[in-house]
């Protein structure tokens, strides 16, 4: 069980889909995330059906230990068992819980899960430029700006930079 004090990841499962959908469509939550919006409740379940058996991704929501309750999804994409990296991505997507350092500890079981389990050397995430909340929360991780993808995403009306920022398990930065 990948837990830490109030917090536990699990995969994700079809009952996840409609919290899944309405946080994605949430306009505070898209407007930070690459994904293009809103999403329709049938293509989340599509998207569901398409990622099981798919080594190369790994899809975990986050819950709170005391009730179970679902709180947002995080996991690990495009992994490549041969250069041993992986993309990462986040969202808490009920609002209360934001800012109580959740996020933070679901990163950090992620990041050990990436390490010990699939034996991963680097995890890399991507941000908007204007998302300087999470690039705070991975830079208190110890992830490092690589550098940036100019005018790269379209987003809200116009295109955005994306920046990268990554991080090595010790013993992997060479
Ligand atoms: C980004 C997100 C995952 C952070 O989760 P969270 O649980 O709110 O963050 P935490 O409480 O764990 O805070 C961790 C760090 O993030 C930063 N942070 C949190 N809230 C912040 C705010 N309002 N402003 C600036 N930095 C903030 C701080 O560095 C904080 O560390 P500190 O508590 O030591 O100061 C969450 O806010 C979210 O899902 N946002 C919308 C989607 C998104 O942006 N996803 C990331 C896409 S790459």
């Amino acid at each position: 069980m990948l837990k830490y004090n109030n917090i536990y990841l699990r995969p994700i499962e079809k009952e996840d889909i409609p919290k899944r959908t309405k946080w994605l469509n949430d306009e505070e939550i898209s407007s930070m995330l690459i994904i293009q919006y809103p999403v329709s409740l049938i293509s989340g379940y599509y998207w569901l059906d398409r990622i099981q058996g798919d080594e190369s991704r790994t899809d975990f929501v986050i819950c709170i230990s005391d009730n179970n309750e679902a709180i947002g999804v995080i996991g690990l994409t495009n992994i490549s068992k041969f250069n041993k990296n992986a993309e990462m991505y986040i969202y808490i997507g009920d609002k209360d819980y934001w800012g109580q350092g959740y996020g933070k500890i679901a990163v950090n079981l992620l990041l050990q899960y990436a390490k010990s389990v699939l034996g991963l050397r680097k995890i890399y995430v991507y941000t908007l430029d204007i998302n300087v909340k999470a690039r705070s929360l991975y830079s208190k991780l110890g992830f490092i700006t690589e550098g940036k993808l100019v005018k790269h995403i379209y987003k809200n009306g116009e295109y955005r930079d994306l920046i990268i920022q990554s991080t090595f398990f010790s013993g992997f930065n060479e």
